[in-house]
């Protein structure tokens, strides 16, 4: 047998460990906002960024060098312990788990923070195998240190291996929370020939087939991250757990980002990365349904009260599957309002 039973699937690993979540804490997390928690200078604008974004996360991997990895995990530690998050959800991305720092990480901020920190985004992973070490070690800390709502692990898909488990990797524990595209790890794992943190790329598309006239023909970029996207949310959806896009690099090309993250929206990811400020709007505007699309979405519903039969609105046939459409837009549509009084009113709530 290679599945857990069900009745075991929701036992708590560890004597003493809080039972595992059934259902997911329903939170908005349009945009998960990485600081690097050694750099005191950004560190010190933290307190103002609590209630301007959803998520805050202290990025302890790539992109921390090696030498100022331990004052990371300490900065966080201090940020943690200082602040009160409110309702923005506080997350760490740990180093990755055969490096020499994972353990600490995990142990130092749990044993510190741990009531405080709602979710762990663990780099690089490969099978249902790495997410099951680290639920176990979970169980282990938050019992030893009396933690009080269980905490959830969030996946990056950022390795040819992840990708091929990927369905593994969302079912392997009840601590999932979701996962995130890392298509800059994912692009070098696959041997893409690429140079970019996510987006497009100019040659990566198809010309438009020889024109009677012998006139030049177009070609159409297309989005290199399409079926990755595409096969992350199924797995995601299938097992109730929440799809991310995750780094966009390049912050001289705002329309490109935007771009990507509407395209991840669409397919179905509730939110996206921000490493840049500016990148924080563009996830605001981009994970919140639009207004207009928002309205068309309440006028389905007002039209079939009970979510059966079919209605014609503006020409357009709704029946049973545009109602439920209509439904995921309007319940996203009502989490925004709830954080953000001038999107309430936008969407005449
Ligand atoms: C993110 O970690 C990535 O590798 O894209
Ligand atoms: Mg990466």
């Amino acid at each position: 047998m290679s599945l857990k039973p069900p009745r075991k699937f929701f036992e708590p690993l560890a004597i003493g460990a809080p039972a595992p979540w059934r259902d997911l804490p329903v939170v908005l997390e349009r945009m998960i906002h990485f600081f690097p928690p050694h750099n005191e200078k950004l560190r010190a604008r933290i307190p103002e960024m609590i209630g301007t974004v959803d998520v805050l996360l202290g990025n302890l991997e790539d992109a921390i060098p090696s030498d100022a990895k331990i004052d990371a995990r300490q900065g966080f530690i201090a940020t943690a312990k200082a602040c009160d998050f409110g309702r923005t959800g506080l997350w760490t991305r740990v180093n990755c788990l055969n490096s020499p720092w994972f353990l600490d990480d995990v142990m130092d901020i749990v044993g510190s923070v741990g009531n405080k920190l709602d979710v762990i985004m663990l780099p690089k992973v490969e099978g249902p195998w790495d997410i099951h070490y680290l639920d176990q070690l979970l169980a282990q800390l938050e019992a030893r240190h009396e933690i009080a709502q269980p905490i959830l692990i969030h996946a990056i898909l950022e390795t040819a291996l992840g990708v091929a488990n990927i369905e593994a990797i969302a079912a392997a524990s009840p601590r999932m929370h979701g996962i995130s595209l890392g298509p800059a790890d994912l692009a070098a794992s696959r041997g893409m020939k690429t140079t970019r943190v996510g987006g497009g790329h100019p040659a990566y598309g198809i010309l438009e087939d020889p024109r009677a006239d012998q006139g030049s023909r177009q070609f159409f970029q297309q989005d290199l991250w399409h079926y990755t996207v595409a096969k992350m949310v199924d797995a995601c959806r299938a097992h109730g757990i929440k799809a991310f896009y995750g780094p966009f690099g390049d912050f001289s090309d705002d329309l490109a980002c935007e771009a990507q993250f509407r395209n991840a929206f669409l397919l179905g990811c509730v939110g996206a990365w921000s490493l840049h400020p500016k990148q924080i709007d563009i996830a605001k505007r981009v994970f919140s349904p639009d207004a207009e699309e928002v309205r068309f979405a309440r006028r389905i519903l007002e039209a079939m009260p009970d979510g059966s039969g079919a209605v014609m609105l503006d020409g357009k046939m709704q029946d049973d599957a545009t109602w439920k459409q209509a439904k995921v837009i309007v319940d996203l549509a009502r989490q925004v309002a709830d954080r953000d009084p001038a999107m309430a009113a936008l969407y005449g709530f």
